[in-house]
């Protein structure tokens, strides 16, 4: 019998289909994709694939991105059910009312929205952006208009330090990068003293402001990658991210900063794809992400923000 692996590389040439991975996905799936990267890195790759088949190893709101900007493509995802929390916080009405207030109220605004959405949320926008171009497409917008940012507060106030300016901010949040414990990763920087903290800029306040470096996933990487010499390095991340830095630079120790309340940092939406699904979701040709009526204005604003 052939092991899961071999199973999935067989089944992927024999449906002739392309798997993106995100960072955030076991190794184990990292290793069987053909393009990994971050949100940005992955909506990109999404433009390129050649095959009729698309499998997106990450959670619902990126495959639903693939999906808009490749509309004739199947795009499947292994569990339709891998959410974010960072979308959840945003509802579309919610939203929608909140803009229609700030309307009433003579606010002239545009939306600048975090890529952790849902589509409908894009459509409402008049920016997507991910931790890699954020704070270009925020410099993009005229000074005489307000930002409304959505969902991630603490991106956005991050990008208010690094662009001077104000914003308007929802406050969602993600689960995983909310919670890193800043005793702990002191406690981690005294055992380590020469160590170098890096951090996603979801971090809240407390860990960016102990950390040397902040940036997003691809950011993260390239900063790691220009140290030749062997370094320790306190990632404040979600905890696969670890497997790609190790792949990568090899000659670096790394080392999670812990979370409040469990220790490993995994994202549990990420979690639900597993090789398994991986395997079915190329036998059976499902689940699929289905083209929805909002699609079509959520496009619109994806390829002005992350393809021009
Ligand atoms: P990036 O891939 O844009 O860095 O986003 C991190 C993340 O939390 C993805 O869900
Ligand atoms: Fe959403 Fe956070 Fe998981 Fe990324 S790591 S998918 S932002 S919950």
């Amino acid at each position: 019998m052939l092991n899961l692996v071999e199973e999935i590389r067989q089944l992927k040439k024999q449906t002739n289909a392309t798997i993106l991975a995100h960072y955030y996905q076991d190794g184990e799936i990292q290793e069987l994709a053909d393009f990994t990267g971050d949100s940005l890195k992955l909506a990109r790759a999404a433009t390129q694939v050649k095959t009729e088949t698309i499998v997106f190893c990450g959670v619902h709101f990126m495959a639903e991105t693939a999906k808009m900007l490749n509309p004739e493509k199947r795009v499947l995802l292994p569990d339709l059910k891998a959410g974010c929390s960072l979308a959840e916080s945003c509802p579309a009405p919610k939203l929608h009312r909140y803009q229609e207030m700030l309307r009433e109220n003579g606010r002239q605004f545009q939306t600048v929205t975090y890529i952790n959405s849902t589509a409908a949320v894009k459509a409402l926008s008049d920016w997507v952006v991910t931790s890699g171009n954020a704070e270009e497409i925020i410099r993009r917008v005229p000074a005489g208009q307000e930002i409304l940012f959505v969902p991630d507060r603490h991106l956005g106030q991050y990008l208010e330090e690094v662009t001077g300016r104000k914003m308007i901010l929802w406050d969602g949040a993600c689960m995983v990068h909310e919670i890193f414990s800043v005793g702990d990763l002191l406690a981690l920087k005294k055992k380590l003293p020469t160590s170098i903290t890096i951090a996603h800029p979801e971090c809240p306040a407390n860990i960016r402001e102990h950390s040397d470096f902040v940036g997003g996933t691809e950011a993260m990487l390239k900063f790691v990658g220009n140290y030749a010499e062997p370094k320790d390095f306190l990632v404040a991340t979600e905890a696969n991210m670890l497997w790609q830095l190790q792949s990568k630079f090899p000659r670096h120790r790394y080392h999670p900063v812990p979370g409040i309340t469990c220790a490993c940092n995994k994202c549990p939406h990420m979690a639900l794809n597993t090789l398994e699904k991986l395997r079915d979701c190329l036998i059976h040709g499902t689940p699929e992400i289905a083209w929805q009526p909002e699609f079509a204005r959520a496009r619109e604003v994806l390829q002005r923000s992350l393809l021009n």
